[in-house]
């Protein structure tokens, strides 16, 4: 009885981890594009977040792939073309999420790291009425806090250009990715509720 109890909590403890790893990843088929997001999310007195990702890296994450920079990375891994290699694109587009393999045609691979490669694939958390609640996103797949579950997908040390000299913490040690000072650079949020 012991035996099969505790046979029982481990993979009652496998499942949740199976499916903690599920949901910070989600459901490629769910991918709805960044338009679809940018129907609620360009406007001024909320922190215009679409705006704001236009104005960032992230989505200029497929454009960078076409640099003599990028083809000269891309030459040493016997790649001609990082542009449509999926070695490159499984970090660099949202479309192939994380994968090797084109995984939507909701995304345009153009538009490099988008808004679901952090949040999640959006289809279950698009309605207003579930994205009003926090509660009901995450049950719909948003994933969140981003800032702790989605960075280190893709800034980690399986990057060919990671620099584990790229931050320097404050205690002056050097270190690949610091979420918190890397957070600082693409924020997007609303703006303090004016006091009433
Ligand atoms: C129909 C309108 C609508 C669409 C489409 C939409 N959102 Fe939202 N979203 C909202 C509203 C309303 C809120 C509540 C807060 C606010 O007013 O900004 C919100 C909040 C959020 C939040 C903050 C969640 C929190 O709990 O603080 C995130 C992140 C977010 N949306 C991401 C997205 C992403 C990514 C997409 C596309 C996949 C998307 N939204 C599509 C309306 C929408
Ligand atoms: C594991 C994810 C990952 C893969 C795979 C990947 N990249 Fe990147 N790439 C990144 C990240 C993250 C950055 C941003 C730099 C940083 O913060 O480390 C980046 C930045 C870049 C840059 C901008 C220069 C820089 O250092 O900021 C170039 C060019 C680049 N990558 C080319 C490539 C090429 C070419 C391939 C395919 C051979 C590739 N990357 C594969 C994650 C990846
Ligand atoms: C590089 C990852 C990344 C991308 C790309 C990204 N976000 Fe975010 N977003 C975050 C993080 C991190 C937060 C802070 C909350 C958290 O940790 O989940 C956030 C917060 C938000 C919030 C809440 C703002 C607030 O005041 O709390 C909204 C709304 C949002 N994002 C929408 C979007 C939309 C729409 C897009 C695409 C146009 C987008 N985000 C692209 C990582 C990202
Ligand atoms: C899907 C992969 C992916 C995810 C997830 C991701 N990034 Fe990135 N990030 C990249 C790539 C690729 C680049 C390089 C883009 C370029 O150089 O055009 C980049 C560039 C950056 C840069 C450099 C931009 C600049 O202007 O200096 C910062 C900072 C950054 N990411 C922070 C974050 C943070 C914070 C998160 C989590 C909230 C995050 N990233 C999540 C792939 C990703």
């Amino acid at each position: 009885m012991r035996t099969a109890g505790m046979i029982q909590a481990w993979v009652f403890t496998a499942c949740i981890m199976a499916s903690s790893s599920w949901a910070q990843t989600g459901d490629p088929a769910k991918l709805i594009g960044t338009k679809k997001c940018a129907m609620c999310h360009k406007k001024d007195d909320k922190g215009n977040q679409y705006g704001k990702w236009q104005s960032l890296k992230h989505s200029k994450a497929y454009e960078v792939l076409a640099t003599a920079e990028a083809k000269a990375v891309a030459a040493k891994l016997g790649i001609d073309d990082p542009q449509s290699s999926g070695k490159c694109l499984k970090c660099h587009s949202t479309a192939y999420y994380f994968t090797e393999t084109l995984q939507s045609e909701a995304v345009a691979v153009e538009d490099g790291v988008s808004c679901e490669s952090c949040h999640g694939p959006g289809a279950d958390y698009k309605k207003k009425s579930v994205m009003e609640s926090r509660e009901a996103s995450i049950a719909g797949g948003m994933v969140y806090p981003a800032k702790e579950k989605s960075c280190t997908l893709c800034h980690n040390d399986s990057n060919p250009n990671w620099d584990p000299n790229r931050y320097t913490l404050p205690d002056g040690s050097k270190t690949g990715f610091d979420v918190n000072q890397a957070y600082e650079k693409v924020k997007h949020e609303r703006p303090a509720e004016p006091a009433s």
